[in-house]
């Protein structure tokens, strides 16, 4: 096995969910030690507990994305227990979704929120405190590229993260810190699930949606949490010293077909 985070400290924000806690996974295995943040402390405890088996060592931090305090007490709590901070890892997003007809003043605000200025405020705190050699991974969405008629606030947050990437990777390479993103499309997880429950009826069953969606995936599979945390690994090592505001697209093709 490869141990290419030995010796890093990475904060995975949005550690509870499903992709998240696939990172933390990784992270640990390749030997970092993580601070798994998200609002969710239930399910992020039920993640450390989980995870506390593997090699490393996986911590729960409070996290409230939208709270520039939050993300300031968390940056600095994370250095003052390990003496460094190397890695940030943005995997959280959060509002409803909805159409240019019918999204309401709140809801577009609750789509920028946490997704689009949460990870601004998380890049903001953590530059701050990070070493040289540090590494920022946020995940956006092909949904940012290609928009989503029923889900206009969280396509339109997304390509903010995007932007707001490729600026930040500008200012901090002289600080030597790199900043990347991974752009999942469809992976399985239980917002997927729910995704497709909310999309059967007309359209057939939950089972034929799914069927019609993985028809348009060159590599004919809906992607796996770790196909996305693999990514986040190689973006967030030195394997990656050279390589900044890149977005690696996780997505099994759909943007070529
Ligand atoms: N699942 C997919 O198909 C897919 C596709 C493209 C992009 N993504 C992106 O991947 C990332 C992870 O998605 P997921 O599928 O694991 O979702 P998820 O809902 O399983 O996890 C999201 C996590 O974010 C946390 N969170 C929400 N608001 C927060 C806040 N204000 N502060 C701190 N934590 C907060 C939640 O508690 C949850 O644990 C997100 O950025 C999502 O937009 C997912």
């Amino acid at each position: 096995m490869t141990v290419r985070l030995v010796g890093k400290v990475a904060i995975v924000a949005g550690g509870a969910g499903g992709i998240g806690a696939e990172i933390c996974r990784r992270f640990l295995e390749e030997g970092a030690r993580v601070v798994c943040a998200d609002k969710s402390r239930s399910r992020a405890e039920e993640v450390v507990s989980r995870l506390a088996g593997v090699d490393g060592a996986v911590s729960f931090g409070e996290l409230d994305a939208t709270s520039p305090e939050s993300w300031n007490a968390l940056a600095a709590d994370t250095v003052a227990r390990f003496g460094h901070l190397d890695i940030l890892v943005t995997a959280f997003y959060s509002g409803p979704a909805g159409s240019v007809a019918d999204l309401s003043d709140a809801g577009w605000q609750a789509c920028f929120a946490a997704t689009s200025s949460g990870v601004f405020f998380g890049m903001r705190a953590c530059s701050a405190l990070m070493r040289a050699g540090g590494a920022m991974v946020n995940i956006a969405s092909t949904m940012a590229h290609g928009g989503a008629a029923d889900n206009i606030g969280y396509s339109s947050a997304k390509a903010a993260v995007i932007a707001m990437s490729r600026s930040a990777a500008a200012k901090l390479a002289a600080q030597g810190i790199r900043v990347n993103l991974v752009t999942p499309g469809m992976i399985q997880t239980w917002a997927l699930d729910s995704t497709l429950r909310a999309l059967a009826g007309a359209a057939g069953s939950a089972e034929q949606v799914r069927q019609t969606l993985v028809g348009n995936v060159p590599l004919g599979r809906i992607g796996q949490p770790v196909d996305v945390a693999n990514a986040v690994v190689y973006l967030a090592s030195d394997e990656a010293a050279y390589v900044t505001g890149a977005e690696l697209l996780v997505d099994g093709g759909t943007r070529t077909a």
